[in-house]
């Protein structure tokens, strides 16, 4: 089994990611925390207590960041709604998060696990900046950071930057900078692996996960007619099916500054590192397999 943590900012397709993460046997989730993002800590906090509740899952939530570590927050509403997760109707009872804020959920999680956990980023880096600055002896029982975000070309929020890493780059810049082995699922891989119409069409056959599923992704402004991207659950398949995703090995840095604020620059020569790699870059997807896979880990829901 695999024991992760995801941070995320539910936010339609990080809700999708925790369904998987709640469902899959191999996966062993031990905490959700919640950041500032697609929407404010108080909602993308809510939203993930709601699928962990619709589960009826034992996982911790605890609220994070209401804010970039510098930059003024700014919400993506226009993508995924008022509440980041309309289309279904998850009731008024859904619990409350821990008294723990998320850097102090994560650092005691990931100190006392008793193998090192791979940690899911879903939303932008915040939490685990100040994570990694408040307890960097938490560093040493990370495995692996598989995080969502960041472009080797074009960005989704300016020319140059992706969300997440736009969001709060002086965060994406830490993470990067911290020495823990990252792989970077950016749009180079989410914006190929489109969640096809007809696999939309088919969620909603597929009982209430499905339907769950089929009602937000309907409410969600990203994609066109060849489909949603799934950003955040590119992230999970690549935890269980590393074989069907192409990465290259390199060194990333992120700019904090100016017009290409939030880029993540590849250094695909080898240029400025000396041959160092920070990080897995994804390049590739099979998207055929990634929209397979994803009706069948839904069907497979009790
Ligand atoms: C990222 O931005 C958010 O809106 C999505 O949830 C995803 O994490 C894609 O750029
Ligand atoms: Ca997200």
């Amino acid at each position: 089994t695999y024991k992760i943590i995801m941070d995320t900012d539910p936010g339609i397709d990080d809700a999708a990611a925790l369904t998987m993460a709640l469902n899959d046997p191999e996966i062993d989730l031990k905490l959700v925390t919640a950041v500032a993002g697609n929407v404010t800590v108080d909602k993308t906090t809510a939203n993930a207590l709601k699928i962990v509740h619709f589960f009826d899952k034992d996982v911790p939530v605890a609220a994070g960041a209401k804010q970039p570590l510098i930059k003024p927050f700014e919400d993506a509403a226009r993508i995924h709604g008022e509440s980041g997760m309309p289309g279904y109707d998850f009731g008024d009872d859904y619990g409350q998060p821990i008294e723990k804020s998320a850097v102090e959920a994560l650092r005691d999680e990931i100190l006392a696990a008793d193998e090192p956990i791979t940690l899911i980023p879903t939303g932008s880096y915040t939490n685990i900046a100040l994570l990694f600055s408040q307890y960097p002896e938490v560093k040493k029982n990370i495995k692996e950071i598989i995080a969502m975000g960041g472009t080797l070309s074009e960005g989704n929020m300016t020319s140059a930057a992706e969300f997440n890493c736009f969001t709060d780059p002086h965060a994406a810049k830490i993470m990067y900078d911290s020495g823990i082995p990252i792989v970077m699922v950016g749009l180079d891989i989410t914006l190929k692996a489109l969640l096809t119409p007809e696999t939309l069409d088919k969620l909603s056959t597929l009982g209430r996960a499905g339907n769950m599923l089929h009602g937000l992704i309907t409410h969600y402004n990203d994609g066109d007619e060849n489909g949603h991207p799934m950003h955040d659950v590119n992230t999970i398949f690549y935890l269980l099916h590393p074989e069907a995703i192409k990465t290259e090995e390199m060194w990333v840095d992120v700019q904090t500054e100016g017009p290409a604020m939030g880029e993540t620059v590849g250094d695909i020569r080898g240029a400025y590192h000396d041959g160092k790699t920070n990080a897995k870059v994804c390049v590739d997807i099979d998207t055929e397999y990634f929209n397979k896979w994803f009706l069948e880990e839904v069907s497979k829901i009790k």
